[in-house]
């Protein structure tokens, strides 16, 4: 069977922080409604390339394909209204704001027209943005400023989300929430999906495939079965 062309393609992708190279020659597809993991221990360059892809950092080389189109000169706005969506490692929300006035502020690119519609999709996602509607964002536990992070996302129409690290410090009951909702956005809203996570059980869970960084360079790849079988085994290998 032929495989669907895919949403994204990065060729040969590397970038630098002023002259201390962070990337090295990453390639990734990324295919319609499938999940992919981005690995690696800390400082293995997995934030810099979600943030190669959402425009933030340019690359040095290389070339990243949004659907067939070059997006890898467009600004990070741009390339927002294009579908790719970046939930930050930081979450980024405007704490002064209400959870309501955030999840509007999402949808600023896409206009009015489906306001309602997304708010009531974000909501069926997560209820306790709608019960806490009207509460300052800053004052949110962790874990419901990541749902809201999320949540402020989708009000975008994202057809590609990028996550990092949605689990970081959160409990098990909210990381498992945030497992379930991404496997619905891709199996449900065909969303395709890439996960930074260091929590190998919920990367196992939602993604297809995974890539494994070390020192800014793909050293493997894989199926997720292998997140399964031996995680002790890649995390000696590639974590050490
Ligand atoms: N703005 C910056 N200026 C200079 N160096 C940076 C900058 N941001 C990141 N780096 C460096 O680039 C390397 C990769 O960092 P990156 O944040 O991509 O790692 P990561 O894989 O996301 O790690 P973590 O799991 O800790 O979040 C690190 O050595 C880091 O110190
Ligand atoms: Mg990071």
């Amino acid at each position: 069977m032929e495989l669907p062309d895919p949403v994204l393609a990065v060729r040969g992708i590397s970038a630098q922080y002023g002259s201390i190279p962070a990337l090295e020659k990453v390639n990734l597809t990324l295919r319609p409604g499938e999940a992919i993991g981005v690995l690696g221990a800390n400082g293995a360059g997995k934030t810099t390339l979600l943030n190669v892809l959402s425009g933030f950092l340019k690359p040095s080389s290389g070339s990243i394909e949004f659907r067939g189109r070059r997006i890898d000169r467009e600004p990070p706005h741009r390339i927002v209204r294009c579908g790719l969506l970046h939930v930050s490692q930081e979450r980024d929300l405007f704490g002064t704001l209400s959870v309501i006035e955030n999840l509007r502020l999402g949808a600023v690119a896409k206009g009015h027209a489906h306001l309602a519609h997304n708010l009531e999709q974000v909501f069926t996602y997560f209820p306790r943005l709608k019960e806490r509607r009207s509460q300052q964002s800053s004052t949110m536990s962790g874990g419901e400023q990541q749902m809201l992070a999320i949540g402020r996302a989708l009000m975008a129409e994202p057809q590609i989300m990028m996550f990092d690290e949605p689990s970081a410090g959160l409990s098990p009951l909210f990381t498992q929430e945030i497992g379930a909702m991404m496997l619905q956005l891709k199996r449900e809203a065909a969303i395709s999906i890439i996960l930074v996570e260091q929590n190998m059980g919920l990367a196992a869970k939602v993604v297809d495939r995974y890539y494994m960084l070390r020192d800014g360079h793909v050293a493997t790849e894989g199926g997720a079965t292998d997140l399964l079988a031996d995680p002790e085994e890649l995390a000696r290998r590639y974590y050490l």
